[in-house]
């Protein structure tokens, strides 16, 4: 049995939410596309509460899954960003919750007129009213093949982590 995730090699902020909510000794969180645990893992061996949401039933109870290689790939659909936005907002506590996101931002030219790629400074305009506790950004960078995306391709990445009001 192999407990490496399947999204083991692809890059995240995720150290950084880590230690933010360690700092505000939270005891809940709810990771939002948890797949197979790569986050939730190591909030609950924290002794943290861990609610996980993944709508891909093999990442969650395992079976067969197409491994990077040759082939191509579906991407999931995305709901607007303002919605997707909002139901993580209802997830997080009322006063001092943090929201923590990490997402991809445009770099191929079609990106650019894709609500669900956010630029620089956009997600804060998501959250009025909310203190920004880190928001940063990548260059472009080479990611590793992963399930869903089975060839080398450029990323760029956002990180948002905010405290709520
Ligand atoms: C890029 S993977 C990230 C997995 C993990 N968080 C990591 O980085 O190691 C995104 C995951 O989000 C899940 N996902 C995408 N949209 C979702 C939604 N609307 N509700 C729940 N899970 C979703 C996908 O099935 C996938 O497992």
């Amino acid at each position: 049995m192999t407990t490496a995730s399947v999204w083991e090699e692809t890059r995240t902020f995720f150290p950084l939410f880590l230690s933010q909510i360690e700092k505000r000794q939270a005891r809940s969180a709810c990771v939002v596309g948890a797949s197979d645990g790569k986050f939730v893992l190591p909030l609950a061996r924290r002794g943290i509460h861990v609610f996980a949401i993944e709508r891909n039933q093999t990442a969650v109870d395992g079976g067969p899954i197409t491994l990077p290689g040759p082939t191509d790939t579906v991407m999931p659909g995305l709901r607007r960003l303002s919605e997707f936005i909002g139901s993580m907002i209802r997830l997080c506590r009322p006063r001092g919750g943090i929201l923590g996101a990490e997402y991809m931002m445009p770099v191929e030219p079609r990106h650019f007129t894709i609500e669900h790629y956010p630029g620089e400074g956009n997600l804060r305009s998501h959250l009025p009213g909310w203190s920004i506790d880190w928001e940063t950004y990548t260059p472009a960078f080479v990611e590793a093949p992963h399930v869903e995306q089975l060839t080398e391709h450029v990323h760029r990445m956002g990180l948002i982590i905010a405290t709520r009001p």
